[in-house]
């Protein structure tokens, strides 16, 4: 069979359940967004003992790897569990992609030019390719849970060696030998979600700052998102796994921590034997010795009571709050199945800020939802100056094949959805820069992260608020938290110069 006959007996099929086994002289069953939206009562089990096999351990001996990451947290830390696998399989790191015998491409589903940035990285390596026939090039993470991805891929990108979705990153030994091994495109992608696998190999990206996965998936099922989809149900770590952790990563000089979900207010939920919920967790973490704990991101609807309490003790828990608002018209919030109110969401706010009263608040929006009209996103740009944002990550709603709102009309020109984008935009930047403004004479706890982008004899931090922060100090503050007078306000970061702890007053 020539390529145009395989391509045709691909096409052929009408099932949508295409039969590739002709083509790739392999059977697999494609991903289904459809079953990956199905929630059971099945148990999730935890795995203790996840370990590269003896036999594979020195698969990649003299061999190197790349992950290329896009995406959020969440991929951003799968990424760390990837690295960790293949070292613990002999492979070193590069960062260099001519150097690289194996590169991962851990994708993002989220919006339509997450999806054209993979696909455009992936048309690069062709080439690489084709100099190297020896390059493994696996294409993972949520973009790889979507039938109409893989199938793109098996089509049009025989450059790819390994697809594997975000349910199966501890088949990795197996597979990627699959790969090197095999002839054949391996496809292995399960569209339930699986175990919780515990102690899968990590290699973190820093020394300061580290991600703590408290739970995976999302059932909340925003009419706009991907991600229950591509994440599966949500399933809850152990409390005593994540406290365990935390102590690890304290115990090794980290000095901050991210507690990660999809939705991290739903934690413990899902856990049957015990009442046991994030506020209950943090309270537990507060009292290890690590300075600075942060936590997303949260939906407004289970931010409950105890939680708030638990916050308003400070020490370690930081007074920041990303509080993803997406519109601030009711009408849009009810098409998202937000299932909250813009009064609500205020009454929430206003009731943390009481608890807290120097808390900073951030939030996502989406501008140009199928239906917003001019009104309805000016009640989102006024909800934006009442609620006074230190900043926001703004997005122009983008249709995702299989969720409830791309099967609504996408009715917002694209033209009126880049003005309002701009509009929002420069109204968050104002309100940032205004915040801004009321820092120079204050003094502020840093946590010194490393050389400022811009001139490696600055160095720059992070407040507590996590506001960029940038200074001179020696070298060796990098890693520790340090107390900095501001002297200067920019629209997105503030200068400052180190003083004693005795003159903080913010
Ligand atoms: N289009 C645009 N933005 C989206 N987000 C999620 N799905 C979409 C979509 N289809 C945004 C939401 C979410 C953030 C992570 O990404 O604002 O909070
Ligand atoms: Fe998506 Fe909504 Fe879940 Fe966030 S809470 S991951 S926006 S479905």
């Amino acid at each position: 069979m020539n390529e145009e006959q395989k391509k045709a007996q691909i096409n052929k099929s009408s099932t949508g359940e295409k039969d590739y086994s002709q083509y790739f002289e392999t059977t697999y069953t494609p991903p289904s967004l459809k079953q990956a939206k199905k929630r059971g009562k099945e148990n999730i089990e935890i795995h203790y003992d996840f370990d590269v096999p003896e036999d594979m351990q020195q698969i990649g001996k003299d061999k190197k790897f790349l992950i290329r990451t896009y995406g959020c947290q969440m991929n951003e830390h799968d990424s760390e569990n990837m690295a960790g696998i293949l070292m613990r399989m002999g492979f070193e790191s590069t960062a260099a992609v001519e150097e690289a015998d194996v590169i991962l491409i851990n994708t993002c589903a989220i919006r339509e030019n997450a999806e054209n940035k993979v696909f455009g990285e992936i048309g690069h390596l062709k080439a690489l390719k084709q100099e190297n026939p020896g390059l493994v090039i696996g294409v993972c993470g949520c973009m790889s849970q979507e039938e109409s991805v893989v199938n793109r891929i098996l089509q049009k990108h025989q450059q790819i060696d390994l697809i594997f979705g975000t349910h199966n990153i501890h088949r990795l030994p197996e597979l990627l030998k699959n790969a090197i091994f095999g002839k054949e495109m391996v496809v292995e992608v399960w569209s339930k979600e699986g175990d919780i696998i515990e102690n899968m190999p990590r290699a973190r990206k820093g020394k300061i700052k580290g991600w703590v996965n408290i739970m995976y998936g999302c059932d909340k099922f925003c009419t706009y998102c991907i991600v229950p989809y591509t994440r599966g149900k949500e399933r809850s770590r152990r409390p005593e796994d994540i406290i365990e952790e935390v102590r690890h990563l304290a115990r090794n000089g980290y000095q901050e921590i991210t507690l990660l979900g999809q939705n991290v207010n739903a934690y413990g939920k899902d856990l049957a034997d015990i009442d046991y919920g994030l506020g209950d967790l943090m309270d537990e973490i507060r009292k290890i010795d690590i300075p600075r704990v942060r936590f997303t991101t949260s939906h407004p609807r289970d931010f409950d009571d105890h939680l708030i309490e638990v916050l308003a003790k400070g020490g370690n828990l930081v007074e920041h709050i990303h509080l993803p608002v997406q519109s601030g018209n009711n009408d849009i919030l009810k098409l998202m199945a937000r299932k909250y109110t813009r009064e609500s969401y205020v009454e929430l706010a206003n009731k943390i800020k009481k608890a807290i009263p120097n808390a900073s608040f951030t939030t996502d929006i989406i501008v140009g939802f199928p239906n917003e009209t001019e009104e309805q996103f000016e009640d989102t740009m006024t909800l934006v100056k009442e609620m006074e944002y230190d900043s926001a990550f703004t997005y122009i709603y983008s249709p995702r094949d299989g969720t409830p709102a791309a099967k609504m009309e996408d009715n917002v020109p694209h033209e009126v959805k880049k003005k309002r984008l701009a509009r929002l935009n420069a109204l968050v930047n104002e309100l940032s820069a205004e915040k801004n403004k009321e820092y120079p004479g204050k003094t502020v706890e840093v946590l010194v992260e490393g050389e400022s982008k811009k001139d490696p004899e600055v160095l720059s931090g992070r407040t507590r608020t996590n506001r960029l922060v940038n200074f001179r100090a020696p070298k060796s503050t990098i890693g520790t938290v340090i107390y900095v007078k501001i002297t200067e306000a920019k629209t997105w970061s503030l200068n400052g110069e180190v003083v004693e702890p005795a003159e903080v007053n913010i």
